[in-house]
């Protein structure tokens, strides 16, 4: 029950709240006058989150803080020169699939998409390098150039790779392992609907600091921490314990109501545990005396009442009637209990009320609980033998039909479909940002396909670095580059083997982008800097291999259309014009657009319109371009490139 303050507004605490919204990595404890702990702002972040400049100064306070978290919301806010280009040849079916597939760093990928996603996403799987000094993380610094970065502090190897091994030598082991993830989280969320649920895979090595990072990004909303048995022989090699188990952190970036990762119970379980069955459906019997005997007339006083019961045919009454026998909530020994309905709810739900007398011939009352819509709250430990990382590896080398390891540990199907099971249905979008071989879109397909109609809706998005494979390793030797590669094939395999299994009606497809340098000359950004024998290039500000389709997909970024749209390309009169999702967008990049095709175009009022400013002769075609679309379809927003 919510209790009155009997206070005026705390007008603080309220502007807090409205800052947390906003920025809810800045909000951390501090005691107010009266040494009592409440939250506060730390303006230290707050400033840094504001600015695009380090940012200088420290206070002492509540917070898990370490050298280059301010780096790191730096890192996350500073924008960068870059778009993603289609890769349509390997790509499967791109004119209907809503699944993307996108080649890069994940951090560019996630800037790229914050206007075209914000808000959008439903579901964020990841499981990320845990950190154990063996595996990679990838140093952000996008002020400079990163190759050129990466050239002077001597990161890059003999073929380029952009990969340096974070040892437990290095003096920031962990510090750098939390910059790099605490700006992807940061702006990953951006992404999350308000509705949206985070889960991450980690191990023991940063379990501690991921959850310090996520309760600050996500304003303390944890959900749980699943410990999965993933490895039950354990790991010999280690020091003290035999780690068979890691885990998974779950946060939701709003406060969800209860029950609502529960999951509907499956057909076996009902089976057993509901074994009567009448018009209604399959049900089973609860007593309706309250099983815990803390609770009693002596505390709960409402709920302590007698029921009615004829013996000859069991019919229940609340009120007295001759020849009845009298039925209260008392227990075996006497002890008085109570119900768990009081009698306006025992009334209301009579029809569910059954009475039966045990082989000592005391009457109880049970209520019918039926299985339709019945739901389970999943355990915090996941046991479950499909859950092993054995398992995990068994299911992608099936598919690659392949006993050398092309992929370390890809995670077991079943482990994400389990997670994904929780909180998505429809339409919805998960995103995996460091998708390895491609386990997430497997999981999301079969979880499609395993809908009761078989036509399941969910989309996915997997981000994955093209890390190039060892010269040395299976993967290498069976031709796949990078991982990119294998988490491309992945997918394909993956679908083939699905359509077959269960003939589903679902999207087997997906697009596939690639993050390059933008399509917009260096002069298109900074135009102070020109030389004057660069006027003659600005004619064209868009780079020579660029394509038509290039422009399109960096404005639909700039306009934060969804790049799962649908894309058509008409020639008229010559010219060829894209449209996104039928009138959403439509764009014609050709030289000397004609005014016929201007007024072509204006005529099917789109919501917008871009063309490129060469796209006209003079500064007259310019005008009546607008002078077009105020006469044929004046909500039209006209841009230019
Ligand atoms: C532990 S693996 C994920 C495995 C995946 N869950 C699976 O089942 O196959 C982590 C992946 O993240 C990728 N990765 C690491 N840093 C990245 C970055 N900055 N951007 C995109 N991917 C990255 C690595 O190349 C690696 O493939």
């Amino acid at each position: 029950m919510k209790q009155l303050s009997m206070k005026s507004v705390d007008l603080t605490q309220k502007n807090i709240k409205k800052i947390a919204e906003l920025f809810p990595n800045v909000i951390t404890e501090a005691r107010d006058e009266y040494g009592k702990v409440t939250r506060a702002i730390d303006f230290d972040l707050l400033k840094q989150d504001l600015s695009d400049v380090l940012v200088e100064g420290e206070k002492e306070r509540y917070q898990l803080t370490w050298p280059g978290k301010k780096q790191a919301i730096l890192n996350a806010n500073t924008p960068i020169d870059k778009t993603l280009r289609p890769v349509k040849e390997d790509s499967v079916d791109w004119d209907n699939t809503q699944n993307l597939y996108i080649e890069g760093d994940n951090l560019e990928v996630l800037k790229l998409l914050q206007e075209s996603y914000l808000n959008k996403v439903k579901c964020i799987y990841i499981d990320p390098p845990y950190n154990t000094g063996k595996d990679f993380v990838y140093k952000d610094d996008f002020r400079e150039p990163s190759d050129k970065y990466l050239e002077e502090s001597g990161q890059v190897d003999a073929e380029g790779n952009r990969l340096f091994q974070n040892t437990e030598s290095n003096g920031r082991f962990h510090s750098d392992w939390l910059t790099m993830m605490y700006a992807r989280l940061k702006i990953a969320r951006n992404l999350l609907r308000d509705d949206g649920v985070i889960f991450i895979s980690i191990d023991d090595n940063e379990l501690v600091n991921l959850r310090s990072i996520c309760d600050n990004l996500f304003s303390g909303n944890f959900v749980a921490q699943i410990t999965t048995l993933c490895n039950p022989k354990g790991r010999s090699q280690d020091k003290y314990f035999a780690t068979n188990h890691e885990y998974v952190l779950i946060y939701s970036k709003s406060t969800l109501p209860k029950g609502y990762f529960s999951i509907e119970k499956e057909e076996v379980q009902i089976e057993t545990e509901y074994p009567e069955e009448d018009e209604n459906g399959r049900y089973r019997l609860l007593e309706l005396r309250n099983t815990h005997r803390e609770f009693g007339r002596h505390n709960r006083k409402n709920l302590f009442y007698p029921f009615y019961v004829n013996p000859a045919n069991k019919k229940i009454s609340l009120d007295y009637v001759e020849g009845f026998i009298k039925v209260e909530p008392v227990w075996e020994d006497g002890y008085e209990g109570c119900w768990t309905w009081d009698k306006a709810k025992a009334t209301r739900e009579m029809h569910l009320l059954v009475a039966k007398q045990n082989p000592s011939g005391m009457w109880k009352i049970y209520r019918k609980s039926y299985a339709e819509g019945a739901t389970k709250m999943l355990k915090t430990i996941f046991n479950d033998k499909l859950f092993y990382t054995e398992k995990g590896q068994l299911t992608f080398s099936e598919l690659f039909n392949e006993k050398a390891k092309l992929f370390q540990s890809p995670k077991s199907v079943d482990l994400i479909k389990c997670l994904l099971n929780t909180v998505t249905r429809n339409n919805d979008i998960v995103l995996d940002f460091f998708s390895g071989s491609a386990t997430t879109a497997h999981a999301v397909m079969q979880l499609n396909a395993e809908e009761r109609d078989k036509r399941g809706k969910r989309k996915f998005i997997l981000v994955q670095l093209p890390e190039k494979t060892d010269v040395n390793s299976e993967a290498y030797k069976a031709g796949y580059k990078n991982i990119c590669e294998i988490g491309k094939e992945r997918i394909r395999r993956a679908a083939k083997k699905i359509k077959e299994e269960t003939g589903a009606d679902i999207d087997y497809g997906f697009r596939v982008f690639r993050v390059d340098s933008s399509n917009m000359k260096d002069v298109y950004y900074t135009p102070d800097k020109l030389k004057q024998g660069d006027m003659f290039d600005l004619a064209s500000n868009i780079k020579e291999d660029r394509t038509g389709e290039d422009l399109l997909i960096q404005v639909m970024l700039e306009l934060g259309l969804e790049l799962s749209l649908p894309m058509e390309t008409k020639q008229i009169e010559g010219k060829m014009v894209y449209y996104v999702a039928g009138d959403s967008l439509i764009a014609c990049f050709d030289d000397n657009v004609p005014e016929s095709v201007i007024k072509h175009i204006a005529a099917e009022q789109p919501r917008r319109v871009v063309f490129r400013d060469s796209s006209f002769a003079d500064d007259s075609a310019r005008i009546n371009v607008e002078e077009w679309f105020k006469l044929l379809s004046p909500g039209t927003e006209i841009q230019v490139l």
